[in-house]
């Protein structure tokens, strides 16, 4: 017997748990070599008269994709087994099954948000806004003539016709439109106002493409702080990272070893703590769980100068790794083939984090610092600092080559991956012309193809938090005392 019987009596084990027989295979989705897959029976919907069940049954198939999708990628048997127990805990959650036997009622899936898109559906509620907007401007321009009303309304239809949750989108986002489903980003800063007249602090929300944009609200411990002779606000000068699905905050002027975390609209710190202190010339990047990770967890690498730290939220403190080679101050990181590569920063060296020591890479084209670094496939992309160049530059294959212009020039920015591109986000600009821009980029995997202004940020801070989100987060949240601004 061995290790093949002991397989199936897990299997048949599994099965007899999920507890939903017959249901019959789909033939024909399912590749032949695919050997757990083929045994996997769908579920069914136990309650016909569950009145969300076609909801619920779009909701089980997709599911079932990812759970193909999962297995494909397996070479081992214990890797199927655990596709096959994500499968389970996905279906359980749609409507019509296990956690939703009254169907849509009272159901967290996403899917259901469209039952009452009006009230628990984000993306339409915004793309409804926009419309009623564009519809409004389109009546106000009309001279008293009821067929140009008309047009308006008419425009408003189709218009809305495209939101999620209409028909072009029945379920909500994601749908095939892209342009339908626009991504959000949260972009947040906080720095004090010495010496600076154009600092500011900010929190507002943009859409991907920059048609949409409003302030949102959270709060902070107020200004304050053990290392400096004046009050700081909490944020200043902190880095920020996304680490297993919560936004943390590092260091900063106000308490450069602190770990602060963001819940649900509240920035608050916690009792993690880093070893070396984190500030404006330090620079970190977040290793994500199964890319490499040791741990099964997010792993967040930062450097200061040369000394460099690596934190695990479990372990609630930082550990000590290998220091750099040389110092890199205001550098920036980025993840290539799934490590750390540490960019310039008061040198042009460049150095790759590989089994736990620091080997040089071919140098950047130059010494320059407060440059911003992101990760794309295959490669990591940089951009601004303080050479004043508007050249993005790319690392791929063990080299570095240019690959576009931008239209400004940008210092101690922020960047951020959105479908089909990236965004720009300018920190503290050193001239004035073009400056505090946010840029859109749209990237073909190899080169720049086009780039343009979305929107100007409201002024100066460095290095801005962004982070995808839904378009409603933290809309309503604001207390007169405790708000950003
Ligand atoms: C930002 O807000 C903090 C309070 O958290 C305040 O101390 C600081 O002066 C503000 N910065 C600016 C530029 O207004
Ligand atoms: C890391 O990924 C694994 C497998 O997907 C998951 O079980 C685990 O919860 C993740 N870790 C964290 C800290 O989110």
């Amino acid at each position: 017997m061995g290790r093949e019987y002991g397989e199936s009596m897990i299997f048949l084990l599994v099965f007899l748990i999920i507890g939903y027989c017959d249901a019959g295979l789909e033939k024909g989705r399912i590749s032949p070599d695919n050997r757990l897959a083929s045994i996997a029976k769908r579920p069914k919907i136990v309650d016909r008269r569950c009145p969300d069940e076609e909801i619920g049954l779009i909701c089980d198939s997709q599911c079932f994709s990812s759970f193909e999708e999962c297995v494909e990628s397996c070479e081992t048997s214990s890797c199927e087994r655990s596709c096959l127990y994500e499968y389970t805990s996905c279906y359980v959650d749609c409507p019509c099954f296990e956690n939703c036997p009254n169907g849509c009622d009272g159901c967290p899936n996403s899917l259901c948000s469209c039952s009452n898109a009006e009230t628990d559906n984000d993306d339409y509620k915004q793309c409804i806004s926009q419309s009623s907007q564009r519809f409004n401007q389109c009546v106000e321009g009309c001279p008293p003539d009821e067929m140009c009303f008309d047009v308006c309304i008419e425009d408003f239809k189709d218009a809305s016709r495209k939101c999620p949750c209409m028909s072009a989108c029945k379920w909500g986002c994601p749908c095939n439109d892209d342009s339908t489903c626009q991504e959000h980003i949260m972009s947040l800063c906080q720095i004090d106002s010495l010496n600076d007249g154009k600092a500011a602090n900010y929190s507002y929300i943009i859409s991907a493409d920059g048609l949409f944009q409003e302030n949102r609200y959270f709060t902070t411990p107020p200004a304050g702080g053990s290392n400096y002779y004046n009050k700081v606000p909490f944020l200043h000068r902190s880095g920020f990272a996304l680490v297993n699905g919560k936004i943390l905050f590092f260091g900063g002027e106000y308490d450069k070893k602190m770990v602060a975390q963001l819940d649900e609209c509240e920035i608050q710190p916690t009792s993690m703590r880093l070893i070396y202190d984190y500030d404006y010339t330090s620079t970190l990047v977040v290793i994500p769980n199964n890319s490499g990770s040791r741990l099964s967890s997010d792993e967040v690498i930062l450097c200061t100068s040369n000394s460099c730290q690596d934190f695990y939220e479990f372990r609630r403190t930082a550990t000590q790794i290998a220091d750099t080679q040389s110092y890199h101050q205001r550098g920036c990181m980025g993840l290539y083939q799934g490590k750390p590569l540490i960019v310039a920063g008061g040198t042009a060296r460049v150095e790759h984090l590989y089994s736990s020591e620091w080997v040089y890479k071919n140098s950047y084209y130059q010494s320059v610092s407060e440059l911003s670094c992101l990760t794309v496939e295959n490669a990591v992309i940089t951009t601004g600092g303080v050479s004043e160049n508007t050249n993005v530059y790319m690392f791929r294959d063990e080299d570095w080559s240019e690959v576009g212009q931008l239209i400004n020039t940008y210092r101690y920015g922020s960047m951020i991956a959105v479908q089909g591109g990236f965004l720009i986000f300018d920190g503290v600009p050193f001239s004035t012309e073009n400056s505090n821009m946010i840029e859109r980029v749209e990237w073909d995997g190899q080169r720049v193809v086009l780039t343009r202004n979305l929107a100007q940020q409201p002024g100066n801070c460095y290095r801005p938090a962004l982070f995808l989100t839904s378009p409603g987060t933290c809309k309503s949240f604001c207390s007169d005392d405790f708000c950003y601004f």
